[in-house]
């Protein structure tokens, strides 16, 4: 039953403990001039079609977000608007570096033009829309992107066995991923104060459903596509990628109670402290960072570049 505002969209005073001192954009480039093997995740078709598909939609969906999110600088409390900065500055950086995944992935023998202009349309449908609702999709797609990379950071056996290259782009990823998980979400708080807070959580509910629905359906089918080119059937592919994703220690089996947690009326992304994943993230990438020979800078582009909006 629905009781009051503090109870429907929890809040930062519930959960200051949780929240990071502050975001810190990391310095990374990959070496865009490497090809990865084409299965580059320990050899499995299964699981690099996983990751690959989740790639090939995080150049045009993360600059979808720095759009939805670029209206709101300057009309946040202090703290929340320098958050925000740091959060366009990271999520650009992330989309320009898996549209170099991307164009690996590409050399490696896969077309993901499907899957791109899957995306593609999908960002379309917000044009014309509300900035407040794009911004609402904006913070459920980083609950998404937040439990998925807590996934990876505790469990380690998801990226066990990736090849060198690829390694560090995600595990970069995803510790920038859990620091800035309740960014989005405290923008929308924020920016829909005015509405009642029966109204913001119905709508980030329905929001989240739908989002939901989008994600699985379309991952799904963008790992299929992928697995085809591999020369598997379409019921193979399937039944494969359900396996991966959803048998024992799978990603999407592992993050099912994350997801529902959303739909508590007291939900706050920050509720459910991080911290340790954050610092375990950054050890590895520097060790990564460290084994790592420096990467001829190939035509490396010196400015954050992110997709034409749909
Ligand atoms: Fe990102
Ligand atoms: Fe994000």
């Amino acid at each position: 039953m629905l009781s009051g505002e503090k109870a429907q969209d929890g809040g930062r005073s519930a959960t200051e403990d949780a929240v990071p001192a502050g975001l810190k954009p990391r310095e990374f480039r990959q070496n865009g001039a490497a090809t990865p093997q084409r299965h580059w995740l320990r050899g499995d078709p299964f699981a690099t079609a996983f990751f690959n598909s989740l790639s090939a939609i995080f150049p045009q969906g993360e600059a979808f977000m720095v759009r939805s999110m670029l209206p709101w600088r300057g009309k946040m409390p202090p703290q929340l608007d320098a958050e925000l900065r740091k959060f366009v500055e990271q999520e650009a950086a992330h989309s320009r570096e898996h549209d170099d995944m991307n164009q690996a992935i590409t050399r490696a023998g896969y077309d993901i033009s499907e899957l791109e202009a899957v995306i593609a349309k999908l960002v379309s449908r917000f044009r014309g829309r509300s900035a407040l609702t794009k911004l609402l999709a904006t913070a459920c797609i980083e609950h998404f992107t937040a439990i998925i990379a807590a996934e990876i950071l505790e469990n380690d056996w998801h990226l066990e066995g990736a090849d060198q290259d690829q390694l560090p782009l995600w595990i970069w990823h995803a510790v920038e991923e859990v620091e800035h998980k309740a960014v989005a979400y405290d923008c929308f708080v924020e920016a829909a104060k005015d509405w009642s807070a029966a109204k913001r959580y119905t709508l980030r509910c329905a929001m989240m459903l739908a989002i939901t629905a989008s994600f699985f359906v379309n991952r799904t089918r963008g790992q299929i596509t992928l697995l085809r080119q591999d020369g598997i059937g379409r019921f193979a592919a399937l039944a494969g990628a359900m396996r991966y994703g959803f048998g024992k220690g799978g990603i999407g089996r592992n993050i099912l109670r994350p997801w529902a947690r959303f739909f508590k009326p007291g939900f706050h992304p920050a509720a459910k402290n991080d911290h340790h994943l954050i610092e375990k993230g950054e050890r590895i990438f520097a060790a990564l960072q460290a084994q790592q020979a420096p990467a001829e800078p190939a035509e490396r582009r010196k400015k954050v570049r992110l997709p034409k909006a749909a």
